[in-house]
């Protein structure tokens, strides 16, 4: 059976962009393939977040995971620090990792952009220790967003590198995954680029009605169309991508044909996709807030996650080291 993995950085809470970008698909895989979902919390830490949240983040995502549908009775769901052969396979593969490549990676040059007070040496290898998540578990199939496909490739970079290095057919080259269509990238709010956490941008699962009314009839437009049938510039045209996720295709051609005949009016078509995402988002708020809740359940589906994901990772470790020449005495 193949493998399917992925993961979400325990940074902050769930939002559009993660749940059809990634966790949608996770959620439809998990009765065909043998899964793991976890949370990146050793990739947190790149941002410095406080000691006194740490915890508190990681136990959002991970009832932010179960509610929208990831069983853990059915998929293996953990945290990535509960597992320390990810850290070590991390630094194996970090000897077979390049700084050149590292520099050139557009997540990092991103990252040097808008904090250059903090460019630590985690961000660089963000890379390789993602690549450990993924191989860990010899997962083939990852189900991400068009956001993560350059790391993606970097993970079977390095995989490939691993098996040629050491003459071995070790371990499967892992491949972003979307059920056969492009990689989904959610626009956010702010008229250009993705729906992200650190882009202040976002619609989250867990957000209050009135915070999401707020947040569309805020969304960026422009004076509306002059000439019929125009072409839409970005920030409506991202509007139009969100209708289209979150509405019923009656109404998508509603405004469309607004939009072509120049009668369309902007707060009405917000007024109905706040409306509709908070349709969507409503149980999933209220189931998020029960397991949040819920100590005794969820330290028991941590505890299993971390047993199943261990018996994996330190089968793969084991070989690995074997690979690379240790010995026992
Ligand atoms: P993170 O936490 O930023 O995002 C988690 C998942 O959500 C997807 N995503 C989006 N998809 C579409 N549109 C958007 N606007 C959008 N924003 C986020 C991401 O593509 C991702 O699938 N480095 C990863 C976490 C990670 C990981 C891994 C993922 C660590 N190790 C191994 C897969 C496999 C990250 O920061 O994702």
């Amino acid at each position: 059976m193949e493998t399917v993995l992925s993961g979400i950085r325990s940074t902050g809470n769930l939002h559009l962009g993660n749940y059809f970008g990634a966790v949608r698909n996770f959620v439809k895989m998990q009765h065909e393939y043998n899964c793991y979902f976890f949370i990146a919390d050793l990739h947190s830490l790149t941002t410095h977040p406080k000691p006194e949240n740490l915890h508190d983040n990681i136990r959002k995502v991970l009832s932010e995971y179960i509610a929208c549908g990831i069983d853990p009775e059915v998929a293996t769901i953990y945290i990535q620090s509960d597992v320390p052969e990810i850290s070590q396979l991390y630094l194996l593969l970090n000897m077979n990792a390049y700084i050149g490549e590292l520099e050139r990676t557009t997540t990092f040059k991103e990252k040097i952009r808008k904090q250059p007070e903090n460019v630590n040496a985690g961000l660089l290898t963000y890379p390789v220790l993602m690549c450990a998540d993924i191989i860990i578990h010899n997962a083939n199939k990852v189900p991400v967003g068009k956001d993560q496909e350059q790391n993606l490739e970097m993970a079977r970079k390095f995989a490939k590198r691993f098996n040629h290095i050491y003459n071995v057919d070790y371990f499967t080259l892992p491949e972003p995954f979307n059920f056969g269509s492009d990689l989904v990238k959610v626009p956010g709010l702010d008229g250009t680029g993705k729906m992200g956490k650190s882009e202040g941008n976002g619609i989250y699962l867990i957000d209050e009605p009135s915070v999401i009314r707020k947040k569309v009839m805020r969304a960026v437009t422009d004076a509306g169309p002059e000439q019929p049938n125009s072409t839409k510039p970005e920030p409506v045209q991202n509007l139009f991508y969100l209708l289209e996720l979150m509405s019923e295709p009656d109404t998508v051609a509603h405004f469309e044909q607004a939009y072509n005949d120049c009668s369309i009016r902007y707060g009405d078509l917000k007024k109905q996709l706040a409306e509709d995402i908070i349709q969507f988002t409503t149980p999933y708020r209220e189931r998020i807030l029960e397991i949040y809740n819920d100590s005794e359940y969820l330290s028991k589906v941590v505890k299993n996650g971390a047993n199943r994901a261990r018996e994996s990772a330190s089968k793969t470790l084991r070989e690995v080291r074997e690979i690379i020449g240790y010995k026992s005495f």
